[in-house]
C-alpha cells in the first residue's frame, strides 16, 4: 500500500466558513486515528512559510464540532502567489517531514494546493465557503449556517417593515455569487431577489412593481440585494423617491460569515474531512473533494478548477412566482 504518509498538515485559507472547525476535528481525529501524527498550521500559507505550527491531539480538537470561525485562523498570503513563496512552503514541509496537507479553503486555496503537489507535497483541498460558488462540486461547507442566519435577519427586518409600511432592502453576502440571496429570496418571500448573476436589475421596473403591489394592497416589500449590485443605501433612497414610501436599508454582513455552525455543516463538514484524509492515506494528491448528486467523490484540482457552475435554473425559475 502507498502509505508513505506518516505525518499531515491542515490549514484553513481564504474566507472562513462556519463548519471549517468540524472539518479540523474530522482531518485530526481521523488521521490520528490511523496513526498518522498531525500538525495544525495557522493562518492558511503564511503560517505555513513562517512555521507557524501547533501539533494536534485528540484533545485540540475537542469541543470545537459547535463553534463558528477557524481555530486554526485563516489569511490571504500574497507571498505564496509568488513561486518563490511556494519553493519556501514546500521547503518548510519537507523541513518538517510534512507528507501531506489537507487545505480548507475555495478555488484561490486550491490554486496554492495544486502549486505544493507540484512541489512533492501532497495536497487535498475541501471546499468551505458561505457562497456556495465552488463549480465542482453541490455543496460547500458553511454555505447553510449562512443562509440560515441571513433568513433569521430578514424575518426580525421583515416584523418591523410591515409594522411601518415600508420598502426594505436587505444585502446579503455574495459580491460575485448569488445563492445566499436566492435562498433567502425563497426561504423569506421576498417580492425582488438581485442577483449579481444575472445582471437583470432594473430599477424602473422593480418601483413599477412596487407601486402595482402597494396598490392591491401590500403592506411591505422585500427586497433582497447580493452584496454585488450597487449601493443598497443610495438604492433606497432613489426608490423612496420615486415611490414616496418609506425605504430602508440594512447590510446584514460578516455576522452571515459567523456563528454556530447548523447540524448540516457539521455533518458535511465530518464526513468531508474524514473523506479528505482517507484520500491522502491512500497516498492520493491534487484531488478536491465534492458532493454531487447526493454522493461524495473526488476530482483532480485541476480539472474542478475549469468547471462552471451557474444559478439553479430551476430554483431562479420558481424564485419569481410567489410575490403577488
Ligand atoms: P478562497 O480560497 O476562499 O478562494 P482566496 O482566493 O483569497 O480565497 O485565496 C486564498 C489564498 O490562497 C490566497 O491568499 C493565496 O495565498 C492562495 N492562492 C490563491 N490563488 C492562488 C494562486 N493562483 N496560486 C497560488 N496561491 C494562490
Ligand atoms: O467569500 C465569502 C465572502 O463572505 C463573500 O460573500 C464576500 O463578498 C467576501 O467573502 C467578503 O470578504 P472579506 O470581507 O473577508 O474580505
Amino acid at each position: 500500500m502507498a502509505n508513505e504518509i506518516k505525518k499531515i498538515g491542515i490549514l484553513t485559507s481564504g474566507g472562513d466558513a462556519p463548519g471549517m472547525n468540524a472539518a479540523i476535528r474530522a482531518v485530526t481525529r481521523t488521521a490520528l486515528a490511523s496513526g498518522l501524527e498531525v500538525i495544525g498550521i495557522n493562518r492558511g500559507y503564511a503560517g505555513l512559510i513562517e512555521e507557524d505550527f501547533i501539533e494536534m491531539d485528540a484533545k485540540s480538537v475537542s469541543d470545537i464540532i459547535q463553534r463558528g470561525g477557524t481555530i486554526l485562523y485563516t489569511a490571504r498570503c500574497k507571498r505564496f502567489m509568488t513561486p518563490e513563496g511556494q519553493d519556501q512552503a514546500a521547503e518548510v514541509c519537507r523541513k518538517h517531514g510534512i507528507d501531506g496537507i489537507v487545505i480548507l479553503g475555495g478555488d484561490g486555496s486550491f490554486r496554492g494546493a495544486s502549486k505544493l503537489s507540484e512541489r512533492g507535497i501532497n495536497t487535498i483541498g475541501v471546499p468551505c465557503t458561505i457562497d456556495l460558488d465552488i463549480s465542482c462540486t453541490d455543496y460547500t461547507i458553511g454555505f447553510d449556517t449562512a443562509v440560515n442566519t441571513a433568513m433569521e435577519a430578514v424575518d426580525k427586518v421583515r416584523d418591523t417593515s410591515t409594522s411601518h409600511e415600508r420598502i426594505s432592502i436587505i444585502e446579503v453576502m455574495g459580491r460575485n455569487a448569488g445563492y445566499i440571496a436566492l435562498y433567502c429570496g425563497i426561504a423569506n418571500g421576498a417580492e425582488e431577489i438581485l442577483l449579481p448573476e444575472l445582471n437583470n436589475y432594473d430599477e424602473r421596473k422593480m418601483i413599477d412593481d412596487i407601486l402595482e403591489r402597494k396598490r392591491v394592497g401590500k403592506k411591505h416589500h422585500i427586497i433582497i440585494n447580493a452584496e454585488g449590485i450597487g449601493n443598497s443605501y443610495r438604492m433606497a433612497d432613489r426608490i423612496e423617491a420615486a415611490t414616496n414610501i418609506e425605504t430602508r436599508a440594512t447590510i446584514i454582513g460578516h455576522i452571515q460569515r459567523g456563528g454556530s455552525p447548523s447540524a448540516r455543516d457539521r455533518v458535511m463538514a465530518s464526513a468531508m474531512g474524514a473523506y479528505a484524509t482517507d484520500l491522502l492515506i491512500e497516498g492520493k494528491s491534487n484531488r478536491v473533494v465534492c458532493y454531487r448528486n447526493g454522493k461524495f467523490c473526488d476530482y483532480d484540482i485541476e480539472e474542478a478548477l475549469e468547471m462552471k457552475k451557474t444559478l439553479d435554473p430551476y430554483m431562479l425559475s420558481i424564485s419569481g412566482r410567489f410575490s403577488r
